[in-house]
């Protein structure tokens, strides 16, 4: 079943003081100014520095969001623009609109990485670590069935396998195998550093942001050699992830296959009722313990 749109009301009570809202939003973008040039969509550009603000309670509960006027005016782009930015956080949950009044902030908590596509590098950064990678190959070669399939690719075409040991702080806690189709990023094995982060290196090399992704969490056992690599012992329990990354335009483009430590990490669901919800699914983060 479609579950209906949600309808956001142009008319907002003149009586309601946005100002504050506005100044704190317009202090925000003078921190942080939209990056036009960087590929993300501006919306979604509005919608984080709305979400970091709203998150790190700079805008509180209960009080109004500027007006889809004042933000287009402010951030110098169309209200269309806004009205997507300002949906996506109604479907977060984070904000909800009035019937006449306008749009306020809600008090439901989102988990800092809740419903984003997170590098390693930036998940383990969140947490106050320090990631490194050691790199256990990097090369270019024709993909196993299960990536070519999930990325559709044609019968000729190669992608880059990279695997890595990932650590923060110097510990073990994953081990990652990424596979991308050669065509995507040309240039990648002169370009790339594979000690460092694969995703900022996409972004600023090839203009090319995940913007969703698909994963599978299974459990299972270490093997030997993975068991040999992550500093623990042999059939210790992990976590088996399989996913599938896709760009804007919903081209799957990233196949990963990782093993993550069931020791160091919990996977957190959200599961709510309710019509978003019918649209957006569940959603899970991945935990450090
Ligand atoms: C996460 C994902 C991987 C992705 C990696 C990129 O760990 N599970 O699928 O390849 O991030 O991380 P980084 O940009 O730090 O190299």
């Amino acid at each position: 079943m479609e579950a209906a749109p949600v309808v956001f009301d142009p008319e907002v009570d003149d009586n309601v003081d946005r100002s504050e809202m506005l100044s704190k939003t317009r202090r925000k973008m003078d921190r942080s100014p939209l990056d036009r040039r960087s590929g993300i969509p501006l919306y979604h550009q509005i919608e984080q520095r709305l979400l970091e603000q709203i998150q790190s309670g700079e805008l509180e509960p209960g009080k109004p969001l500027p007006s889809i006027q004042q933000i287009a005016a402010l951030m110098g782009v169309s209200q269309m623009t806004v009205r997507q930015a300002v949906r996506e956080l109604s479907e977060l949950g984070v904000i909800y609109s009035r019937q006449g009044k306008g749009t306020f902030i809600s008090g439901i908590k989102l988990e800092r990485d809740f419903r984003q596509v997170l590098s390693f590098t930036e998940e383990t950064q969140a947490r106050g670590a320090t990631p490194s990678s050691k790199v256990l190959s990097f090369r270019i070669q024709p993909p196993s069935p299960e990536a070519m399939e999930a990325l559709g690719l044609g019968e000729s075409e190669k992608v880059f396998l990279l695997r890595r040991v990932r650590y923060g702080d110097s510990v073990p806690m994953a081990i990652e195998s990424s596979c991308l189709p050669v065509r995507l990023c040309p240039g990648l094995m002169e370009t790339f550093d594979p000690t460092t982060s694969l995703y900022d290196e996409l972004a600023e090399q090839f203009g090319v942001q995940f913007m969703v992704t698909d994963e599978v969490v299974e459990v299972g056992k270490a093997s030997a050699e993975d068991a040999h690599l992550l500093e623990i012992a042999p059939q210790s329990p992990v976590f088996l992830f399989t996913r599938v990354s896709y760009l804007e335009n919903g081209t799957p483009a990233e196949h990963v296959k990782s093993v993550y430590r069931g020791d160091r990490y919990k996977v957190v669901n959200r599961l709510t009722r309710g019509s978003r919800e019918l649209r957006n699914g569940p959603a899970t983060t991945l935990q450090r313990i």
